[in-house]
């Protein structure tokens, strides 16, 4: 990530301010926020993954209930879900190229039980989050959303996140609006955002910043919390990148399409093909190999050309602690066993790109193929 002289400014004049934490910057930050994803509250949190443990609380999850999720994804959105008591189901997603949560899939495996639906903007790509959302009204659930990825990402000019009860976005370093660590929840509902409000500081009915305003001298604790709270040096960085962050992600987009085209003619499959009423936030561009690639020699042979990779993600259901009954996830295992992600940055220049796709074609010999 670029951080930006005026960027540097802005968390300079904070630390000078005296106030680090909670205060003017986090409530400029919020209404920012709000008014960029059209949503009427967003509330500042200390990282994505606590913004989805408050929305999953906020919702009174408890144990014996079900959350059905993708097993595609990182595995805060099933975690957050589990701290709460409450059982992820994991579902499929649509296919290798569209590695995103399948209506079918959750239809399949919704049960008596079943309280809510994660939805997880893979990429910040939109996936079925309508058909997700209009699931879930005709069977009285909860439509969540882990909208990490999506920070700019609308379809048909509605924000990501504001599709469903509340969702939850990730500022950490590797994300489109990134400070390091830090989050935003996002939400229609008052008796949701206060929830979340009281949750995310202790359960405490007034913070600091209004005792010191005057607007109250004292606080009851009415619910057990937890010190999720951003301070304000991060939220001053995430308002002042909040302004650039469409023409970052439009960047992204160009260098998507580029990436498209250079790899039009290989022997691999893109993922995320862009959809028509989509401004994607392009957080992810990833590959799918041949069936039978060897993806570790893949990646090895990029990494001697300097390129790095990664792969989102390893299956949730795969991990030690989430291993056991659950129903047909192949798309997943294939998309999880074949994918390879490529760098993409919104400030990567065409060269780096094309050493990216160079590296791509000369991996793709047989040699990275088995026998
Ligand atoms: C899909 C997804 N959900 C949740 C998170 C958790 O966000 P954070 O790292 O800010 O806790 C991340 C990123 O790290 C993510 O990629």
């Amino acid at each position: 990530m670029i951080v930006s002289d005026d960027d540097l400014a802005a968390v300079v004049a904070t630390y000078r301010s005296g106030w680090l934490s909670m205060g003017p910057q986090t409530e400029v930050l919020e209404s920012a926020f709000a008014e960029y994803t059209g949503a009427k509250h967003a509330l500042a949190v200390a990282n994505g993954t606590a913004g989805l443990h408050l929305i999953c609380a906020a919702t009174g999850l408890r144990p014996g209930d079900e959350v059905v999720v993708p097993s595609m994804t990182f595995v805060a959105s099933v975690n957050a879900i589990a701290y709460t008591g409450a059982t992820p189901v994991f579902a499929d997603v649509a296919s290798v190229t569209e590695p995103w949560l399948s209506a079918a899939s959750v239809e399949a495996v919704l049960t008596p039980r079943t309280r809510a639906v994660m939805q997880v903007a893979y990429a910040g790509h939109s996936g079925e989050t309508e058909a997700l959302a209009a699931l879930c009204s005709d069977r009285s659930l909860t439509l969540l959303e882990d909208a990490a990825h999506a920070a700019g990402s609308r379809l048909k000019g509605r924000h990501l996140g504001t599709f469903g009860l509340a969702s939850a976005f990730s500022l950490f370093s590797n994300k489109n609006l990134a400070v390091g660590e830090g989050g935003l929840v996002v939400t229609d509902d008052d008796d949701v955002a206060a929830q979340v409000r009281l949750l995310r500081s202790h359960g405490m009915t007034t913070m600091s910043w209004q005792r010191h305003k005057g607007h109250a001298t004292s606080y009851d604790v009415v619910a057990l919390g937890y010190n999720y709270r951003l301070d304000e040096p991060r939220a001053a960085l995430a308002r002042n990148r909040l302004g650039r962050l469409d023409a970052e992600n439009a960047q992204r987009g160009a260098l998507d399409a580029r990436y498209r085209d250079a790899l039009s003619g290989h022997d691999v499959l893109c993922a995320l093909e862009p959809v028509d009423e989509l401004q994607s936030a392009h957080h992810l561009f990833t590959i799918v190999l041949p069936e039978g690639t060897d993806r570790d020699a893949f990646r090895a042979s990029l990494a001697e050309r300097r390129v790095q990779t990664s792969v989102h993600y390893p299956p949730s259901h795969r991990f030690s602690i989430y291993e056991g009954e659950h129903g047909p996830l192949d798309v997943t295992e294939a998309y999880g066993d074949r994918t390879v992600t490529l760098p993409l940055f919104a400030h990567m220049t065409e060269q780096q790109q094309d050493l990216v796709t160079d590296a791509v074609s000369h991996a793709l010999t047989p040699r990275t193929r088995a026998a």
